[in-house]
């Protein structure tokens, strides 16, 4: 009966903190702009209307900061990781992790106040796509959350309910999403993912009434190959930048499936393309032209999803350099006066500086080491090539080091400005692909981080300061991981980030001095957060590795000790918890068949998983991060050798996202089986020795 009571008094207090809520609650456009200023929360991904990742909040200090101290942390149940940048409003935590999962958290204690699971979401095409989620959106008194297979779902901010759903895109035709919803004007913002599907991909970006999840306007951002359905003067003067047919055979590529920014003063909305596909310009377009608009940054009309401006970084690409980055709005004094500008660090190595009233290109630099262009000519805004990193028309059998590497110096891993101290945060990685070139229907392609370069040690990852007035780094932070967390910069003059190390660091934003660090157990790929309880400044952090890196290139990212959980950490200036104990959780090796196969068969299987795309999943050499939902192939049972060509070539676990390996033959599901089991029977001899 009390505990009915008590149930019943608690059920008050709570509909009357959510309706008192709820009055305070909505979020516009309004209400961004009166309370953006306080810091007290983190409205958008960017924070803020100009994207910055900037926190204007001073209590935690350069002089402070070393005191920090753990509120709270929660684990998550993202063996995947996070890979979203936390969005809080009014003391909640709205954030999603693999299989857009959302949660609602309370941030003054970690408690958990609802989750949302949206369902079944494994396509085709989305096996990778379904395990990366980066972030939700608020608007009015919605959360809106993307799944990979297209759907974009609005919830109930104060119970996480469906409130509506639409579908953005098909995901039968290679499409997905990863990215997170943005908003501004009332209406919510759609990209998608998907040009490496191998299937048709035509990229697009769409608009959505927030309020009752109506189709507005979508915006291609390539042609189409059906010459009457170019309508507009902008897909006219795109058309005419292809030649060939791959936009009839690939749809043209081209996706935003990452970073938008809506700028409120002007009703526009900026965003940034991927390349295009085929990837390699003259089977794509053989008879010339720049491909418009791949690899571009794009100015829309958000009342009417029309063109304004494009500047294309990469016209003719043949190195896979999205210009999907984060994109920061800010005023800058450009030849005395302040000029509203745009800046950009794309995946090609260079910081952009663009007017963003025209579009037009004010300077360029590069921030990490580049082959592929010696310079960009401020005067007709393109880049001058270099013909060291023209892979193509290197003899066949070459292997030609490219700077920077197809994943990009600086991928979805969001930059942070500080209009203090004038300098961009990027979060950058200084690593070459070798592209091993036989020819354009055989083209090689890995990453790998040089310890020296030019007879100099070499850090694969950096933490770049950069003066967007010079174009010139200001301060650099040398690290390991050639991959690692976003950044968050602060009035305080500190910037944090999680290093893919598993540290979370303080940095003075003015000369790049470590002020504090701790160890979180876990990669760190998220960007952290800063907003106020109670009045007092926090700094957030999810921590545990995200992304699609992870899967690929696990040792770029994250090694096999940085491999934890899944967690959410709350700092402050009076928290006092102990850090979580760690526990890396080394599984026993199983028992495995003997090995009868032969040395050629083993190598076969070694190139093999390559060619049949399994290292796409399972890490290159079969090296996957501990943890995670792919498993690593080297510690698997032998029952499931025996079940292997079930697994690999009938399908046998496809609803649980291992697909069936298209076209493979039985021989050669054999030749992977072999060499795997060899890589497993080596590190069992490994074992041994230790
Ligand atoms: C799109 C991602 C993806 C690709 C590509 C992929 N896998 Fe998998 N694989 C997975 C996932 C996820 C699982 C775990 C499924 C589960 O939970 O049962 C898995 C499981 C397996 C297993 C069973 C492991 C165990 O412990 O039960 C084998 C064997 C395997 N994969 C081999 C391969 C081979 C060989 C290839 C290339 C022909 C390949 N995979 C390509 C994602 C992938």
């Amino acid at each position: 009966m009390r505990e009915r009571l008590l149930a019943a008094v608690l059920l008050c207090v709570g509909a009357f903190q959510s309706m008192a809520g709820s009055a305070a609650a909505g979020v516009d456009a309004a209400r961004i702009a009166r309370e953006g200023p306080s810091g007290a929360n983190w409205f958008l991904h960017g924070g803020n209307a100009d994207g910055a990742h900037f926190s204007p909040l001073t209590a935690i200090d350069a002089g402070n900061v070393g005191e920090l101290g753990l509120d709270w942390s929660v684990d998550l149940p993202a063996p995947d990781g996070i890979a979203a940048t936390p969005l809080v409003v009014d003391g909640v935590i709205y954030l999603s992790g693999a299989h857009s999962m959302v949660w609602a958290i309370d941030a003054a204690s970690g408690r958990q106040l609802w989750s949302f699971d949206p369902g079944k979401n494994v396509t085709p095409a989305n096996n990778w796509t379904s395990r990366v989620n980066r972030g939700v959106a608020l608007w009015a008194d919605l959360v809106l959350v993307t799944v990979s297979d297209c759907r974009l779902i609005a919830l109930d901010r104060a119970t996480g309910k469906q409130r509506w759903s639409a579908q953005t895109c098909d995901p039968q035709s290679g499409y997905s999403i990863t990215d997170a919803p943005y908003v501004g004007g009332g209406k919510v913002f759609v990209g998608n993912a998907g040009s490496e599907s191998g299937m048709r991909n035509r990229g697009h970006v769409s608009a959505w009434d927030a309020a009752t999840g109506r189709f507005l306007w979508r915006f291609y951002t390539v042609p189409s190959h059906i010459a009457s359905e170019n309508t507009s003067a902008a897909m006219q003067m795109a058309a005419k930048s292809w030649s060939g047919n791959a936009l009839e055979t690939h749809g043209g590529g081209g996706s935003n499936w990452n970073g938008m920014t809506y700028d409120p003063d002007t009703d526009r909305l900026y965003f940034g393309t991927a390349g295009a596909v085929p990837y390699l310009y003259s089977q794509r377009s053989p008879a010339g032209g720049d491909n418009l608009f791949t690899s571009s940054v794009m100015a829309l009309d958000a009342a009417t999803g029309e063109y304004v401006w494009h500047y294309q970084t990469v016209p003719q690409d043949s190195w896979e350099y999205n210009a999907t980055m984060n994109i920061v709005l800010a005023e800058l004094p450009l030849g005395g006066k302040p000029t509203k500008a745009l800046m950009i660090a794309p995946k090609n190595g260079f910081f952009y500086v663009l007017d963003r009233a025209t579009g037009k290109l004010i300077s360029a630099e590069h921030y990490v080491k580049v082959n592929w262009a010696t310079h960009i000519d401020l005067q007709t805004g393109r880049p001058v090539l270099d013909p060291e990193a023209m892979y193509w028309n290197y003899p066949s059998g070459s292997r030609v080091e490219v700077w920077p590497n197809e994943w990009g110096a600086h991928g979805p891993h969001p930059m942070a400005w500080s209009p203090r101290t004038g300098l961009a945060y990027i979060p950058a990685a200084d690593v070459p692909s070798i592209v091993t070139w036989n020819g354009p229907e055989d083209i090689g392609d890995t990453i790998e981080a040089p310890e020296t370069v030019d007879g100099k040690p070499h850090a694969p990852g950096k933490l770049v300061a950069w003066d967007p007035l010079t174009q010139r780094p200001r301060w650099v932070v040398e690290q390991t991981v050639a991959y690692n967390g976003g950044v968050l910069a602060t009035a305080g003059n500190v910037v944090f980030q999680g290093g893919g190390d598993g540290t979370f660091s303080a940095y003075k934003a003015d000369d790049g001095t470590r002020l504090w660090q701790v160890a979180t157990g876990s990669a760190i790929s998220a960007a952290p957060v800063s907003y106020t309880i109670g009045g007092e400044q926090r700094v957030l952090v999810p921590v545990g590795s995200g992304g699609a890196m992870q899967f690929s290139y696990p040792s770029l990212h994250t090694g096999s000790a940085t491999s934890g959980r899944a967690r959410l950490m709350s700092f402050s200036l009076s928290g006092r918890q102990p850090m979580p104990a760690d526990v890396v959780v080394e599984t026993p090796l199983p028992a495995l068949p003997a090995q009868t196969d032969s040395p050629q068969l083993i190598a076969k299987g070694a190139a093999l998983f390559e060619a049949a795309h399994c290292s796409g999943c399972h890490g290159k050499g079969a090296v996957a991060r501990r943890g995670g939902t792919v498993p690593d192939l080297r510690h698997i049972s032998t029952e499931t050798y025996q079940q292997w060509d079930g697994i690999v070539v009938g399908g046998a676990r496809a609803a649980r996202g291992m697909p069936a390996a298209e076209g493979l033959t039985l021989e050669q599901s054999a030749a992977i089986r072999a060499w795997v089991l060899s890589l497993a029977l080596e590190l069992r001899r490994q074992h041994r020795k230790e």
